[in-house]
């Protein structure tokens, strides 16, 4: 019988911890709900204790979240496990995630504890935290680097203090698949207790095996993996969710697993979460990259024409490509558009969505079709009311050969502002502006611009990073004039920047 593999998604704790995916409340909410609608077996919403941002994201999470178990990371320390277990009270299936280093170089070097007392601190945060929750998983941190022998002990002391799920990560990326699968299969056969706790495994990207690294565990017998969507995550990431999905679903004959996903989900959580955090997946990404489904190569195409599996293993339309689906233009009414945005995962008010229709018409009548990825941006958009700043309008020259001149009109509150500024290109004359009506000097680190949608009429997206103080700020900006949807990304980072400004939270990340 084929077994059934569960999906603990950590987009939303590994992978936003990650440099440049960093996501508000509101983004957090919205992408947990496509991972709800993905079917994905648990969510983890973040680190409680980090920051009263995560803890409020775990919350809120956890509140309305039905259909997945919603995790919070914990140290094994009481007091962050408090946190989570405060943060997780609402959840429908809560899950207290606790994990602490066992590779002798980190217990040695960052805990700088002996093994007996990382054992003992394991064995307490554990039965600790099944006073409150009795879905507890323990991960030994760093486990592909730890002694076997010390791995079977401490996995065998936290089952006995109640854990549910023992989790062996590849925290550095740096085991191979042989390694991994024969790491699972030691830990079924010497920890005595493992029958009474499901196996799971969290797979780094460091050399690029996180993928076939969770593959292999679950030809060990794993039960659980743990993913990204996109695979974002520390440093080069975490085993991708769609990679993992997808090549168990097509390759059934072979892992003899499946999941519970609806796979036809995938595209759309991949679409979004690019669009929220502006981090773009590679053209050529399994799965869900640009290309990823197109054939290029004349005699490839001969052979899709007279049967799509000569060059098809799985179906676009398996991962939500191609399902076709009413697409909206200026005819459109308030009734197709709301009903939109509820299938795109978003709760609106009725003034926000009276707000996001009038934009919705204005664009409708410059574009031909307005597709998902437009309306995401709209409604993205709209969540301005609480800013600092607001781009009124701006008048550009740009010239070959001689620098470019903008006039930037921008407002606070009930102040319209305006500078006038020259630069090398357009965009460089406007942040030159708008630097000089904010009255700071902001250190530019990145900018990106991409199209969102397709065709001559496609909508911008630009993604600017800023370093402030010694703080960094991402800021996202969206039109079909690309100097207009820079300038909004530069504006909204320098928002980001002002709001913890007044009152930076200091977050911890693991
Ligand atoms: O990579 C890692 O070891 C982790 C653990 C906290 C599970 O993210
Ligand atoms: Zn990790």
């Amino acid at each position: 019988m084929e077994k059934m593999i569960r999906i603990f998604d950590t987009t939303l704790r590994d992978g936003e911890q990650s440099p440049g995916c960093s996501m508000n409340l509101e983004e957090k909410i919205v992408m947990a709900k496509q991972l709800e609608a993905l079917k994905v077996d648990i969510i983890e919403a973040g680190f409680a204790i980090a920051s009263p941002g995560d803890f409020r994201s775990v919350k809120e999470i956890a509140r309305v979240i039905k259909d997945s178990a919603v995790a919070s990371l914990s140290r094994t320390l009481e007091k962050d496990i408090w946190s989570s277990y405060e943060a997780l009270k609402d959840a429908v299936s809560p899950r207290i995630h606790t994990f602490i280093a066992t590779s002798d170089i980190h217990m040695k070097y960052k805990l700088k504890q002996t093994p007996d007392e990382v054992v003992e601190s394991a064995v307490a945060g554990v039965k600790y935290a099944k006073r409150f929750i009795s879905d507890v998983e323990f991960s030994c941190e760093d486990a592909t680097r730890s002694r076997k022998e010390f791995l079977y002990r401490i996995i065998r002391d936290v089952i006995d203090a109640g854990a549910t799920v023992i989790n062996i990560p590849d925290t550095v990326g740096y085991a191979t698949p042989f390694e991994m699968f024969n790491l699972v299969k030691d830990v079924r056969e010497n920890v005595p207790n493992i029958h009474k706790a499901q196996i799971s495994v969290h797979c780094h990207n460091d050399l690029g095996l996180g993928v076939a690294n969770s593959l292999y565990a679950v030809l060990a017998g794993a039960d659980q993996v743990e993913c990204t969507m996109n695979g974002i995550g520390e440093r080069a990431g975490n085993a991708s969710l769609e990679e993992i999905v997808m090549a168990l679903a097509t390759r059934r004959d072979y892992y003899n697993a499946i999941t519970r996903l609806d796979t036809t989900q995938i595209m759309k959580a991949s679409k979004l979460l690019t669009s929220i955090t502006g981090v773009a997946v590679q053209p050529n990404k399994a799965i869900v990259g640009a290309n990823a489904f197109s054939h290029e190569a004349g005699i490839h195409q001969h052979g899709m024409l007279e049967n799509r599996s000569t060059y098809e293993i799985m179906t676009p339309e398996s991962v939500g490509l191609n399902v076709s689906k009413m697409v909206l233009g200026k005819h459109s009414g308030r009734h197709a558009f709301k009903d939109r945005i509820v299938s795109l995962g978003y709760e609106l008010s009725d003034e926000e969505i009276d707000a996001a229709f009038k934009e919705f018409k204005i664009l409708a009548d410059k574009k031909k079709q307005v597709f998902d990825e437009d309306i995401v941006s709209i409604i993205e958009r709209d969540d301005q009311n609480d800013q600092e700043f607001t781009l009124e309008k701006f008048d550009i020259v740009s010239r070959k050969d001689r620098p470019s001149e903008a006039t930037i009109w921008v407002r606070k509150q009930n102040e319209s502002m305006e500078a006038v500024e020259n630069g090398d290109g357009p965009v460089d004359a406007s942040f030159k502006a708008v630097e000089k009506i904010v009255g700071k000097e902001i250190e530019l680190l990145d900018y990106t611009l991409h199209s969102i949608t397709e065709g001559q009429d496609a909508m911008g997206k630009a993604t600017v990073k800023i370093k402030s103080g010694e703080y960094t700020y991402n800021g996202k900006g969206v039109s079909t004039d690309v100097v207009e949807a820079s300038i909004k990304a530069f504006i909204d980072a320098i928002n980001r920047s002002m709001k913890n400004g007044k009152k930076h939270e200091e977050r911890m990340t693991i």
